[in-house]
């Protein structure tokens, strides 16, 4: 191994589970992922996902521990097909794009999954990310159909 390599390796991001103190790093990514969120925001959504072991958030964390990437996946459980595995959200900073960080955070992904007995991994990604599909299809996701989102504003209860 050269010098230069060991250097790389130093400085690659490595991936790990998430943890609370986590949320003020995430949330400038969440905006780049096109949902602008507070940190405080993330903090409470963490609380939840946290608490949650059939849930899993990782991060990419660059030494000197900022925040470069991360992932979210849960189990989609309904009455008409088996349970798979779901993304919630991917994201790589900006900065860090197009240097396989995304491929390792999916493979992480896939293996949490495969580990808990999950025969797929769905995504619904927005029409609009043209190149995070192609980024899909080139990890051999394909793309059996389309859909429509539904949603709709509810009044609190009392
Ligand atoms: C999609 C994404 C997670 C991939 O992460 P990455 O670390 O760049 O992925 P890799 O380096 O493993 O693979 C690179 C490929 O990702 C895709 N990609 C690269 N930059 C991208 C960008 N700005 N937006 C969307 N996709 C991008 C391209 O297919 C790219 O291939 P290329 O470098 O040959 O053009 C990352 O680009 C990203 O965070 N995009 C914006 C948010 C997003 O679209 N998330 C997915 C929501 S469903």
């Amino acid at each position: 191994v050269t010098v230069a390599a060991d250097a790389r390796a130093r400085r690659a991001p490595r991936i790990r589970p998430a943890r609370l103190k986590d949320a003020q790093g995430l949330a400038p990514l969440c905006g780049q992922l096109g949902y602008p969120s507070t940190p405080e925001e993330v903090l409470a959504r963490l609380r939840r996902i946290l608490a949650d072991p059939l849930q899993a958030v990782y991060v990419a964390e660059i030494p000197g521990r900022r925040l470069v990437g991360w992932i979210h996946i849960f189990p989609h459980v309904t009455v008409e097909s088996d349970p798979c595995a779901e993304l919630g959200g991917l994201v790589v900073e900006e900065g860090q794009r197009s240097r396989g960080l995304g491929g390792r955070l999916m493979e992480q992904a896939e293996r949490w999954a495969r580990e808990r007995g999950y025969r797929a991994l769905t995504l619904r990604s927005n029409v609009l990310r043209a190149r995070a599909h192609a980024f899909y299809e080139r990890l051999g996701y394909a793309s059996p159909k389309s859909q429509r989102v539904f949603s709709k504003p509810l009044r609190p209860s009392r």
